[in-house]
């Protein structure tokens, strides 16, 4: 049985004004039927289709504004919802994941971890249970394994898998021999073009007692506080609040840079069904099935000659209309509305900073 882990704690201001620090983008839903969070939930504990492998109820590590919006949204697809872990405070995912597999360790010793963010896109759910089942034997042999997707531009927001050679097109795990967290553009580009690099999808298996031992070997200051936090936890309506105060003296860092970077015992499954980190309204524009001039519309909306746009009204009988637009970005929503040139989708979080400066 392997677990999922979902972790659910940012805030993603690139999709303002739809993603709200009160309501971050993953409880939203921006394509397709469901949130992104239910449908990582559905994909990640095999309840939307068969696979090979079983999945234990899913644990989720949210903060406590979104407790109650975690377990609405799992009930509300048919998921009986697993441990909800809070974090006092954001700390990155390294202290998150810590967490969860100090805490599932203690329950089965033998427990493995799906780790996955609640705000990417994988269309196809099956194909992704099928990478994860190959990944399985690696586990089995203690390694930590990862995802990695076939890189298609010099993405300098993404880590790189390395793999030595170029993918042989198996499918298999194979042995990582570095991992580079968010590199520089020419280094990014260098390693495209070696073709023998993917993208680290963001996503991790591995059995919880490795990755404590990795921590122990790469991170040994983070053990000491997080296992105070999760031993002192106090049970919360159901939910299991992490210890503030040990909390608070844990190092904010990232998986990445954590552990990733540092480990030896590194595996990586090739992935080629279909990802996106839906980090930008560009990847949302590209997901939401764009007519032959490239608009793409949801909600209220009329696009008269407009082309390569992307049109949202989120708000019922508020009618948003386009004429004559090209390469824009606009959504409406009731109390905020961006209008914004498609190719500076990247600097949408220029406007939450803008709009807090303005208090
Ligand atoms: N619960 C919780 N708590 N979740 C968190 C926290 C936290 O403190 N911090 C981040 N997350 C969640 C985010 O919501 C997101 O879904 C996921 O963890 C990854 O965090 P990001 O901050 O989005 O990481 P990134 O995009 O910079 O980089 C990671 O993802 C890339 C792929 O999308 C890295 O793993 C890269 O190597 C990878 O390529
Ligand atoms: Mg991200």
């Amino acid at each position: 049985i392997v677990t999922p882990v979902i972790l659910s704690g940012g805030s993603g201001t690139r999709l303002w004004p739809l993603s709200r620090k009160s309501y971050p983008k993953q409880f939203t839903q921006l394509v397709g039927e469901t949130s992104l969070f239910q449908a990582s939930a559905l994909r990640l504990t095999g309840q939307d289709g068969a696979g090979a492998l079983s999945f234990g109820a899913p644990a989720v590590l949210t903060n406590a504004d979104f407790r109650f919006i975690v377990t609405e949204q799992l009930t509300e697809v048919g998921i009986d919802p697993g441990p909800v872990l809070i974090e006092p405070e954001g700390k990155n995912t390294a202290p998150a994941v810590l967490a969860a597999a100090l805490y599932l360790a203690a329950k089965d010793p033998e427990a493995v971890m799906l780790v996955a963010p609640s705000d990417h896109v994988v269309p196809d759910a099956g194909a992704f249970r099928d990478a994860v089942a190959r990944g399985m034997e690696a586990v089995r042999a203690g390694q930590l394994v990862t995802f990695g997707i076939t890189p298609d531009r010099p993405e300098t927001g993404y880590g790189y898998l390395s793999l030595g050679t170029k993918p042989d097109g198996s499918g298999g795990a194979t042995p990582l021999e570095g991992f580079v967290e968010k590199p520089d553009l020419a280094n990014a580009q260098t390693m495209l073009e070696a073709g023998t690099y993917l993208w680290n999808a963001g996503i991790f298996l591995f059995a919880a007692r490795d990755i404590i031992a990795a921590f122990e070997a790469h991170a040994p200051t983070l053990i000491a506080p997080v296992r105070t936090a999760v031993e002192q936890a106090e049970a919360d309506l159901g939910f299991l609040r992490l210890d503030p105060t040990a909390w608070a003296g844990v190092e904010d860092i990232s998986l990445d840079y954590a552990v990733m970077e540092r480990a030896d015992n590194l595996s990586v499954v090739p992935y080629s069904g279909g990802w996106s980190d839906l980090g930008s309204w560009t990847a949302v524009h590209e997901l939401s099935n764009p007519d032959a001039d490239g608009v793409a519309t949801s909600g209220d909306v009329t696009a008269i000659e407009c082309r390569n746009s992307l049109l949202r009204s989120e708000v019922p009988g508020l009618e948003l209309v386009g004429l004559g637009v090209e390469n824009l970005v606009a959504v409406a929503m009731p109390d905020a509305v961006l209008v914004a040139d498609a190719s500076r989708a990247q600097d949408v979080k220029l406007a939450v900073t803008a709009l807090k400066q303005k208090g």
